[in-house]
């Protein structure tokens, strides 16, 4: 089975991925964090996100094994991985990586952006997380904090816009529900009630193509 999962930053997709993949027994892919491991490495090398030849370079040496997800966290590296995700050629290269991930038995979640418009668009259950640009922003403020990055509450409300915006505005791929995915609105949900709709969702699926 093949869950597909996007959402806007801060929409808690991570969280209910991680969650969705324990309780079907899963392997579980944060895309983003592909994205935001190209942008570590050109502001590693002291160069531009926007530096197209240098972001498409690191996308192919890219080696998803060595990942430390906690140096991919930090808000600068999100920015920066939003602007070398508008480069088509970035994108190019990491659609096999994906592809092959979601294949692989038994299936797999795969949160991002464009999983189930792009990536997996056979997938067999695609859920479109959201929650308003408040909450979002809420929310991220207190992993801010409870990592130890102080990050005013307004600063982060405006980072989401910003993102929001970049994301559902460019060309390549961009942010947005695909026409078959159920829309899941976290705004008014606490996380446990979040993963007990989002399983709802999956398992009216399963019952709608033969639970295979
Ligand atoms: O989900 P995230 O905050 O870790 O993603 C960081 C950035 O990477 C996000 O702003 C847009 C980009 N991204 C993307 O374009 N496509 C994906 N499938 C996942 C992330």
């Amino acid at each position: 089975m093949i869950i597909a999962i996007d959402g806007p930053a801060a929409s808690g997709k991570g969280t209910l991925g991680k969650q969705l993949a324990a309780h079907y027994g899963l392997r579980h892919l944060d895309t983003g964090l592909l994205y935001r491991a190209v942008a570590k490495a050109l502001l590693d090398a002291g160069l531009l996100p926007s530096d197209e030849a240098a972001a498409v370079a690191a996308a192919k040496a890219l080696d998803p094994s060595r990942f430390a997800p906690a140096a991919l966290k930090a808000s600068a590296v999100g920015e920066a991985a939003s602007v070398v995700s508008a480069i088509a050629a970035v994108r190019a290269e990491l659609v096999a990586f994906q592809r092959d991930f979601a294949a692989r038995p038994p299936g797999a979640v795969i949160d991002g952006r464009d999983i189930g418009t792009v990536i997996c668009p056979d997938a067999d259950v695609k859920i479109f997380v959201t929650a308003t640009p408040e909450v979002r922003a809420h929310r991220r403020a207190l992993e801010f904090a409870a990592s130890g990055q102080g990050m005013d509450e307004a600063a982060v409300l405006a980072d989401i816009r910003a993102r929001d915006a970049r994301d559902m505005g460019r060309a390549a791929a961009p942010l947005k529900q695909a026409a078959d995915a159920h829309l899941l609105d976290t705004t008014n949900m606490d996380i446990s009630t979040a993963i007990r709709a989002a399983i709802d969702i999956v398992e009216a699926g399963r019952v709608g193509r033969g639970r295979d």
